[in-house]
Parts: structure tokens; C-alpha cells; sequence
């Protein structure tokens, strides 16, 4: 598996940076990077600083890190950058196209991970953590600045592609409130439901909105307050706000690291503090016992289990009863029998569970990733186990698929979903592997 996984890694690695998938996703997604820059910190070390170097090339010059850099020209993939039209943005960066949206701000925790590997060892690794810090304090400092209207100590996404569980139940009422009567039709352009099977991808009706945010954003410049104002679409992420949290945690780490000054180790000390709490305040529902996303414009929170529900674990804010609920979801609702495959995205007792349709069922590497760690740094080990060994099996038996069907007794050949040869996958199955300490 360690040999597949590195040729993943290497067929889709292109002179700088690592595209998810060629015929999927044909540019640099910005979650993406860092897992496989861990997974290129293992097994090709030369590489993994350049992967995440390329990334921050596309940040714009208020802090935000967009979701695509599309370093090079590809016509198969909608909506590419004249769509995005963020060429006239007065703070995006010289040289580069990108889209205007950003992704869960992974690179703090990425870096903590890498520098125990041997890589982090090494001089260029300490001059890169130095090289890095800033941009990263730019990147949190945009979303606390630009992301949190209300002053809580949480960020909103403006998009579900913001949230990387692009297609999750919890973003359909918000973007059923989108008005589309100007609204155009996308369903020509869509190049994603023809490369597969479009049974594992949203419908046109839902991308249809997603272009309608788009739109709007274009016409607001991009500016953070003015979209505040206008969409009908600000959520706070469970997902994206544990992300923050961990990353928090991994950047004050950092700070003291490279001797930053005392100001900025109180600033980052501040945002761990804040949204570490505000994820109990504002997520938790004590009677359903879980962890739920809240939606500002409809000043409500969103009912619906997903795996996002579990990575407060990940962002270590829980306490014991918290643990103990979460354990209780996820070997019921989410795996109604022990041969089921961990961690389905969406719980299969929620009606708009479906368990091959994109975040809306299927098991997805990056979160199983996460949630392991979170199992084990909350004393779950067992159930971390059970994380690890069945995202290794599914791979084992399928190969590095973008996301795996749950249900018991699928067949090997259907199990795998979306496209295959995805480089996340194959890159944190090598973390997996050759890494076996804690997060
Ligand atoms: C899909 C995923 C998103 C990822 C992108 C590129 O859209 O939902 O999280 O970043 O693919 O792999």
C-alpha cells in the first residue's frame, strides 16, 4: 500500500505542487496541500515544502488563502478562473489566478505533524516553520477579522465549497433561500458529472446555486463586510471551526517556536481560548448529545448528524460526558452494525442519508484522519482503532478512492466513489502507516 500510495502521490505531483485528482480536479485545492504535503513529507521529503510554498503563492493580501490556485491553464474543470473573476481584486496576489473562497485552515496542525518526521529535523525544515509562521498568522487573522460578524470567537463560511464537505445535508436550506430568479443555467458547463458516475456527484439544481453565490460575490468585489450584508448563506461550520481550533493550538506551538514577540503569542492564545469555548456554546446540544453547525441569516442551528459533528474531539474541547455522547452516535446512528465502515459523513438514520452520493453518507480519508486523532487524544482508543483499520481496509480492498460506500458486504469494485488515484487518500494512508504516535 505504501507503494501505491507514493505512486498516487508522484503520477499526480506536477513540477511544484500536487493536483487531487488530473481528471477531477486539475489545479491545487487548498486543503488538499496539506494533507499531501504530510503524505510527501514521508515518502518524497523534497517535495513537501514546495507543496505547501505553491499554495501560499495564491494568498491574497488580506490573509485569505483561496480554495483553488490555478497555477496553470485546464479546460476540464468548471468553474475555472474567468468564472471567478477575481483578476480585478485589488488585495489578490501578482502572478496567479485564484478563486475567491477559502478552506478549512488545516497548515498549522500540518506543520506541527511534519516537524516530529525526519524532515522536521532538518535545516531547511526549521527555516521553511520560520518562513511559514507569518502567512499563517495572516491567514487566522483574516478569518477572526473578516469571518466572525458577531465577535464570538467563531468564523462563517460563505460557501459550502468553503467548507470542503461540499455537498453535506446541512447547506440545503440555506442554499434553497437563494434567490435564483437571475440566476443562470450551469448545467451545460459542468465538466465534474461526466468524468463520474454523476449518481456520486450534486445535481444540477444544487450547482445551480452554488454559481448563484458566486455571482454574488463577484458583484460585491469580494469584499468580506459586503458580503456579510447580501447572502443568503453565512454558516458556522462545525468542521471549519475545529479545523481552527486544532490549528490554534499548533500555532501557538509555532509562536513560541521561532521566539514570535509576546503580543502575537497573547493574540493566538486569545483565539484558542475563544472559539474553543464558543464551539461548547454555540454547537453543543445537550439533549440530542451532539454537535451541530448554526446558520446566522435563519439565527438557528441546523439539526442534521454529520461526521463534522465528531471533530470537536479533534479540536480537544470536549469533556467526559461530551466523549461519551459522541462514542454513544458513532457505533449507533453512524454504524448501525459492527461491519460497517467508519466514519460514514452523514448519519444513516437522517433521511438524507446516501451512501454513495458526495458528503452526503460516503466514508471520506481526511475526516477519518482527523477523527482518529480526536478518539485517541480523548482516551477512545478503541474506537480509534476501528477508524484506522477501516479506512486501510477500504483501501486495501479498493485502492485510494476519493470516498468508500459504508454499507456492509459492498463488493470491492463498487465500494471505491468518485474518482479514484485521489491524492489525499493515498496520502494520509501513508501518515497512517508510517506514523503511528498521536496528534
Ligand atoms: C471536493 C471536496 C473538497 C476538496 C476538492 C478537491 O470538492 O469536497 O473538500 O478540496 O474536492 O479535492
Amino acid at each position: 500500500m505504501i507503494e501505491a500510495a507514493t505512486a498516487t502521490l508522484d503520477r499526480n505531483w506536477r513540477d511544484g505542487y500536487t493536483l487531487p485528482s488530473p481528471n477531477l480536479y486539475p489545479f491545487q485545492w487548498n486543503w488538499d496541500a496539506g494533507f499531501i504535503a504530510l503524505g510527501l513529507a514521508h515518502v518524497r521529503p523534497g517535495r513537501a515544502i514546495a507543496e505547501i510554498r505553491s499554495l501560499f503563492r495564491g494568498q491574497w493580501g488580506n490573509g485569505m488563502v483561496p480554495h483553488i490556485v490555478f497555477h496553470r491553464p485546464a479546460d476540464n474543470y468548471f468553474p475555472g478562473p474567468d468564472v471567478w473573476g477575481t483578476d480585478p481584486v485589488p488585495f489578490r496576489p501578482a502572478g496567479v489566478r485564484t478563486s475567491g473562497i477559502t478552506q478549512p485552515p488545516v497548515f498549522a496542525f500540518i506543520v506541527e505533524r511534519i516537524s516530529a518526521l525526519p524532515l522536521g529535523l532538518t535545516p531547511e525544515w526549521a527555516a521553511f516553520r520560520r518562513e511559514i509562521f507569518p502567512a499563517l498568522v495572516a491567514q487566522h487573522r483574516h478569518l477572526y477579522r473578516h469571518r466572525d460578524p458577531l465577535n464570538e470567537g467563531l468564523v462563517y463560511i460563505q460557501h459550502n465549497w468553503e467548507a470542503g464537505t461540499d455537498n453535506s445535508p446541512v447547506y440545503d436550506a440555506a442554499l434553497e433561500a437563494i434567490d435564483l430568479t437571475h440566476a443562470r443555467d450551469v448545467s451545460s458547463l459542468r465538466r465534474d458529472n461526466r468524468k463520474v458516475a454523476a449518481a456520486h456527484r450534486p445535481t444540477d439544481a444544487s450547482y445551480r446555486r452554488y454559481l448563484a453565490l458566486v455571482d454574488l460575490f463577484n458583484a460585491c468585489g469580494y469584499r468580506d463586510a459586503e458580503i456579510a450584508e447580501r447572502s443568503p448563506f453565512l454558516i458556522q461550520d462545525v468542521l471549519f471551526n475545529c479545523v481552527l481550533a486544532r490549528s490554534n493550538r499548533s500555532l501557538l506551538a509555532l509562536a513560541r517556536a521561532v521566539n514570535a514577540e509576546a503580543g502575537l503569542v497573547a493574540e493566538i492564545e486569545r483565539w484558542c481560548e475563544r472559539t474553543s469555548a464558543a464551539i461548547n456554546a454555540k454547537f453543543w446540544d445537550g439533549q440530542r448529545g451532539f454537535y451541530f453547525p448554526y446558520d446566522l441569516r435563519a439565527g438557528r442551528r441546523i439539526p442534521i448528524k454529520t461526521s463534522s459533528g465528531f471533530l470537536p474531539l479533534f479540536a480537544q474541547v470536549c469533556d467526559a460526558e461530551q466523549r461519551r455522547a459522541l462514542a454513544r452516535h458513532l457505533t449507533s446512528s453512524f454504524a448501525p452494525g459492527a461491519d460497517w465502515l467508519l466514519c460514514p459523513s452523514v448519519a444513516t438514520d437522517e433521511p438524507t442519508f446516501d451512501p454513495v452520493r458526495y458528503w452526503r453518507g460516503p466514508v471520506w480519508v481526511n475526516v477519518n484522519w482527523m477523527l482518529h486523532h480526536g478518539l485517541r487524544q480523548s482516551g477512545l482508543d478503541d474506537l480509534a482503532g476501528r477508524v484506522r483499520a477501516d479506512t486501510l481496509r477500504a483501501m486495501g480492498a479498493a485502492g485510494r478512492w476519493e470516498y468508500f460506500d459504508p454499507r456492509p458486504g459492498t463488493p470491492p469494485a463498487a465500494l471505491g466513489l468518485g474518482t479514484d488515484e485521489f491524492s489525499w487518500s493515498a496520502a494520509l494512508a501513508l501518515d497512517f502507516q508510517l506514523n503511528p504516535a498521536p496528534l
